[in-house]
């Protein structure tokens, strides 16, 4: 079993995973959630962040031992997020696990962020509900198959991450080896949704918000009250002529370098092209359908450019996986619509997602990258990771493969 830590921006996690028929199986994951600390501040405050990590660390992991049914003898290596993120916040997650490291003997694993979020996809969806809840559900674990350090089929693996701070397609060719292909010029996509969320004057964290009003527009516009019938009887949906779908059908959002040929992306122009349509269409800021279309057509851009970029990559590599890392791949759009692609265009290759609770930051995630890790280690590497709580430290600028 292997106690990793998560700190890097607003979440204090802790999480405790172990191998299970070969793949990665979360004994348990606490995440304790600082969001209505940074509301009000429309983002998160380091200083505060660390305060509030500084508070919560302690008991987050004795819930996440608990939990587990876990004591200090059953652990057999410490993981830690090490990079990149706030380095305040960082610094609080690194100090815990360099102490437990050091009081109780054992190796000590600094795991890059995005790489947790990458190796969240080999967690089992079945597997996850911690000992705990699985007797109180009385659930009985499934055959659920994971992919193992073994399994050589996985690769080449083209991971799409979109997250809060990160934009951009990975190319593995086995564990641990990254080539990133491109990534964002400017606003990661997740910062996007966030910065149009709040001119829209809603609540943060802005990405789930946007989601959710964009799919209530979708399914006003797109007439789910208005199916009808097709001869083989499948669903056709026909746009509805609502006093609003004006909005809908009168302006969108441009996809940028959507055409670059290339694997770069940019949204802070999609951003503030929001902005300019916002201050043009002033007196219509407090209607709630208008506002729910802006987040339909914001949302339609930034995911047109995900989906088709991830589509020319698969296109240019052909990977045997494909998968989507980081938080905005808790966006169910997304999660349909690259499946939806990924099965029309390229039946052979296998699209992965990661369960939805590992799609935000937690500590499950460090657990499983940190679990892949630790198998590829030979005795020599093990042996050098119990003195490495003398060196480890917060790198808020980390590189994946660092
Ligand atoms: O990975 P994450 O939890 O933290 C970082 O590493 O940055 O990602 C957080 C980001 C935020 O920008 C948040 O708005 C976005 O993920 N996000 C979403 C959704 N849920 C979270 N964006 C779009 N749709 C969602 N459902
Ligand atoms: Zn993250």
């Amino acid at each position: 079993m292997i106690l990793a830590l998560e700190t890097s921006c607003d979440e204090t996690a802790a999480a405790i995973v172990g191998k299970d028929d070969g793949g990665v199986c979360v004994l348990s994951s606490v995440v304790s959630s600082q969001i209505a600390l940074h509301a009000p501040f429309g983002g998160v405050v380091p200083n505060l962040a660390a305060r509030e990590h500084v508070r919560n660390i302690v008991p987050v992991i004795e819930s996440a031992l608990r939990e587990a049914s876990a004591s200090k003898d059953d652990i057999e290596a410490i993981a830690v997020t090490a990079g990149p993120g706030l380095m305040p916040a960082l610094q609080i997650g690194v100090t815990a696990a360099k102490t437990l490291s050091y009081l109780w003997k054992k190796p000590l694993l600094g795991i890059h962020h995005i790489e947790g979020h990458i190796y969240a996809n080999f967690i089992s969806s079945e597997q996850l509900v911690s000992r705990s809840q699985q007797r109180k559900e009385h659930k009985s674990p499934s055959n659920y198959s994971l992919p193992t350090t073994r399994s050589s089929s996985l690769f080449p693996l083209l991971a799409l991450v979109v997250s809060g701070g990160h934009t951009e397609l990975v190319l593995m060719r086995n564990h641990f080896d990254y080539e990133i292909l491109g990534e964002t010029e400017d606003d990661a996509v997740g910062e996007a949704f966030d910065k149009v969320a709040k001119m829209l004057g809603l609540p943060y964290p802005g990405g789930p918000e946007i989601a959710k009003r964009a799919e209530l527009f979708g399914n006003v516009e797109w007439g789910m009250l208005n199916k009808e019938p097709t001869p083989n009887s499948e669903t056709k949906y026909i746009k509805t002529h609502s006093p609003f779908s004006i909005h809908h059908s009168t302006f969108s959002f441009p996809r940028p370098l959507l055409d670059s040929h290339d694997y770069r992306f940019s949204f802070s122009g999609l951003k503030t092209s929001v902005l300019y349509f916002l201050k043009k269409n002033e007196e219509k800021k407090r209607d709630e359908h208008f506002i729910n279309a802006v987040c339909y057509e914001f949302q339609e851009a930034a995911l047109d450019v995900l989906i088709e970029k991830t589509r020319r990559a698969t296109l240019e590599y052909r990977p045997r996986t494909v998968i989507i890392a980081g938080g905005v791949s808790a966006n169910v759009e997304l999660r349909t619509r690259m499946s939806d692609m990924i099965t029309r265009d390229f039946p052979d290759t296998s699209f992965l997602m990661p369960p939805f609770r590992y799609s935000l930051d937690n500590a499950g995630m460090i657990g499983a990258a940190a679990l892949f890790r630790w198998e590829k280690m030979t005795a020599e590497d093990k042996q050098k990771a119990s003195t490495d709580w003398q060196t480890l430290s917060a790198d808020p600028n980390m590189n994946l493969g660092d």
